[in-house]
């Protein structure tokens, strides 16, 4: 039995009791001791056979300051007996038992998402309550998918303190490793930051009530060490609540990561019967680097997690009018813009903040959502027949989750907010936040939203939420048998179900993501949204920094990125700023009014190339070769590779070039070394060229790249592979 070869798929070795998840290139186990603890046993590359692992057993203690729990990489550690390292629940019993002692008790096989799922049953010793762990396996993408969900399979009330998704163990060795984390705020989301592993706690989280921008809920934890190059573990929440990620380390270099839906002010009763489940985990192993892993995680995003009804749809050419008008938004302005964005080849025309009841600026209107009738006196309906004439879709902005005090809404229900009777209402951009988790809300929103679907023929729908969550309380919520703290989690999943109801009664309809930016930015909204607003950043080289963020675990056809004038006093150009927004889904932001007809060709032609890419961009493979952190002349490089490897595009961007150094040739990745590729240029004016090279020559020797000394010169390469005979 133990000799049997470990294929792809869930394996398992009876006789000893250890389950193996193997994956293409990967593979993690796990086993169940003498005492019905389940420990983890590998993670890391594939093994061949059963026997290559050995049983679990329970490690000798090292002192009585050192008990065999703490040291032992358990699945999921209870905060219960002699445990001193990461935690991943912790409960209080009805009699006030704080102690959880869970065991194995049953596994079985089924599917989740339809992937292969493993659900193993652990049961406390004594309590009646069950937790179950779910192990989904995406082979192709080598990804596990874990989740948890708690059963109170008694009479009394189980109270759940700590829920967290999974824990995952790295093989224990002295190899050194770097942490890399994804921080930043308003304007600077997903900043790329690096720090060695050393023992101790690094805590990454929101706290907001949202995703947040301080933090994303990602990480990765690569080999330093020159014997084990491009070894990346990484790993994301799909959660658009608060959440934590803990990522311990011992003095003995054993690393354990943890997390889920923040335990911070948290608390979850559980009555009889009643299910708790966790959001998942997905994490990852592979031995070629932060590209690899980026390729899995977006591979598994289009094929699990976004709307599988509009994700084989290009997202289209948007443009949208924030930056341009502002709150001043109204029928004939509006109508004005729409017509110069057609005429650039623009396909879904977005109205912003400032069409709806009393919205003049941001003290006003929010909550509620209906037109202002002095800006569009004859609604909207004459403003989207004619961008629908125009040839584009039509998309607004929207907020449902909040309201400000000056509107009808709040005038009618000013309980509808999270507050604590003899605390003041804290405001924050004039607004306060609905509770979303109270029935009564979410009915009021989705029939209000509701009827702004249906009585208008709008095809995209922009959601943002600008402020966090304060003063979190739920008077109210001990009468509905609610525990008030509950409310974070109550509020994200109260968004979910909005978003999937509205997406259910208007199928045709694409959804936005959007918090000041990209602070909800996760795989948990985009099982929802088609795509994120990734910051309120529009500047073109800052934009670089936030778009290699992003790209590390969201897909590119999911990143919100515009063209706007927002262009460091016109001394970046057009090109340079076109050509990074069409590393995402490309949309234009300035006020087309305000644009030459000079400057209106060139966009339209950079419209039209990104046409041609876009297929590229959205669905291929997207691996940054230089970074923006680069010192070689400030040099960054993307590719994005057909899946068959046989066309790809090359953006390059120099921002300046102080040293008047010479470039360095690109070498390009995952094409046929054995094909001859024809490699064109689009300039904007001059003539087109085009020349050929072996995919060899392009991965060894490199592309060299014409950029001229000048700052912020930029080039887009698309590459197709010839027929042998041409
Ligand atoms: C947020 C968004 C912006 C814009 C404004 C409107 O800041 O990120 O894109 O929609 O709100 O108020």
């Amino acid at each position: 039995m133990s000799s049997l070869p470990l294929n792809p798929g869930i394996q398992y070795d009876a006789e000893r009791r250890i389950w193996a998840l193997v994956t293409e290139q990967s593979m993690y186990a796990f086993g169940v001791t003498e005492e019905n603890f389940l420990l983890h046993l590998h993670w890391g590359g594939r093994l061949h056979a059963f026997s290559d692992l050995s049983a679990a057993t329970l490690p000798p203690e090292r002192s009585s300051l050192d008990p065999a729990l703490t040291s032992s990489a358990e699945e999921y550690p209870p905060f219960g007996g002699l445990r001193y390292g990461e935690l991943a629940a912790m409960v209080t019993f009805a009699d006030g038992t704080r102690d959880l002692d869970l065991r194995f008790h049953t596994v079985e096989m089924g599917e989740r998402n339809g992937l292969p799922t493993l659900t193993v049953l652990l049961q406390d010793a004594i309590y009646p309550l069950e937790v179950r762990l779910y192990y989904s396996l995406d082979v192709d993408n080598d990804l596990i998918i874990r989740s948890t969900s708690f059963s109170n399979t008694g009479l009394d009330l189980i109270a759940l303190e700590r829920a967290f998704s999974a824990m995952w163990h790295l093989p224990c060795q002295f190899a050194p490793r770097t942490l890399t984390t994804l921080a930043g705020q308003w304007l600077s989301e997903d900043q790329i930051q690096q720090r060695p592993l050393v023992a101790g706690t690094e805590l990454i989280e929101s706290r907001t009530g949202s995703t947040g921008a301080i933090h994303a809920p990602w990480f990765a934890i690569s080999s330093s060490d020159h014997e084990y190059p491009g070894e990346t573990y990484f790993g994301t929440l799909a959660w658009s609540g608060n959440w934590a990620i803990r990522i311990r380390t011992t003095i003995f270099s054993a690393t354990a990561i943890t997390g889920g839906i923040h335990d911070h002010d948290f608390r979850w009763e559980l009555p009889a019967n009643a299910v708790f489940e966790t959001p998942e985990f997905v994490a990852g192993f592979v031995q070629k680097g932060m590209n690899a892993a980026r390729h899995r995680l977006h591979r598994y995003a289009r094929e699990h997690v976004l709307p599988q009804s509009h994700v084989h749809m290009p997202r289209p050419v948007l443009y949208n009018s924030w930056e341009a008008t502002s709150f001043d938004v109204n029928e004939p302005g509006q109508r004005a813009l729409a017509e110069r964005a057609a005429s650039l080849g623009v396909e879904l025309f977005v109205v912003d903040d400032g069409w709806f009841q009393g919205r003049n600026d941001d003290h006003a209107g929010l909550g509620d959502w209906f037109h202002d009738t002095h800006k569009f006196p004859n609604g909207l309906t004459p403003l989207i027949t004619s961008v629908h004439t125009l040839g584009m879709q039509f998309g607004i902005w929207i907020e449902p989750e909040m309201v400000n005090p000056d509107s009808e809404l709040y005038r009618t229900h000013p309980d509808w907010i999270y507050h604590f009777p003899r605390r003041p209402r804290s405001e924050s951009r004039n607004q306060l936040v609905l509770n979303i988790g109270r029935e009564d809300v979410q009915h009021y929103l989705f029939e209000t939203l509701n009827t702004l679907l249906a009585e208008h023929a709008i095809d995209f729908v922009k959601w943002d939420m600008n402020r966090p969550i304060a003063e979190p309380g739920w008077p109210e919520a001990q009468q509905k048998d609610h525990e008030a703290r509950e409310l974070w989690v109550r509020h994200t999943r109260g968004v979910y179900q909005l978003m999937d109801k509205l997406r259910a009664a208007h199928p045709h309809v694409s959804i936005e993501a959007c918090s000041g930016g990209g602070s909800r930015a996760d795989l948990g909204v985009l099982k929802r949204a088609d795509q994120i607003w990734a910051s309120d950043n529009t500047n073109p080289e800052a934009r670089l920094f936030i778009q290699e963020g992003f790209s590390l675990f969201l897909p590119a056809r999911t990143m919100g990125a515009w063209i706007t004038d927002n262009r460091s006093r016109n001394t970046i150009p057009f090109s340079f700023s076109s050509h990074v927004a069409m590393l995402g889904a490309l949309g234009i932001g300035g006020n087309l009014l305000h644009w030459t007809n000079e400057e209106m060709q060139e966009i339209a032609h950079w419209i039209s190339v990104y046409k041609k890419i876009r297929h590229l961009v959205q669905d291929g493979q997207q691996s940054w070769l230089l970074s923006p952190h680069t010192h070689q002349g400030n040099l960054t490089a993307v590719q994005f590779t057909a899946l068959d490897g046989k066309e790809a595009v090359v953006f390059a961007f120099r921002r300046q070039n102080v040293f008047q150094g010479h470039l360095p040739h690109l070498r390009l990745q995952q094409l046929d070394p054995t094909s001859r590729y024809s490699i064109r240029s689009y300039p904007y004016k001059d003539r087109e060229t085009s020349t050929t090279l072996s995919g060899a020559a392009l991965q060894q020797r490199g592309l060299e790249i014409a950029l001229t000394h000048t700052p912020y010169d930029s080039t887009i390469l698309h590459l197709h592979a010839l027929q042998r005979d041409e």
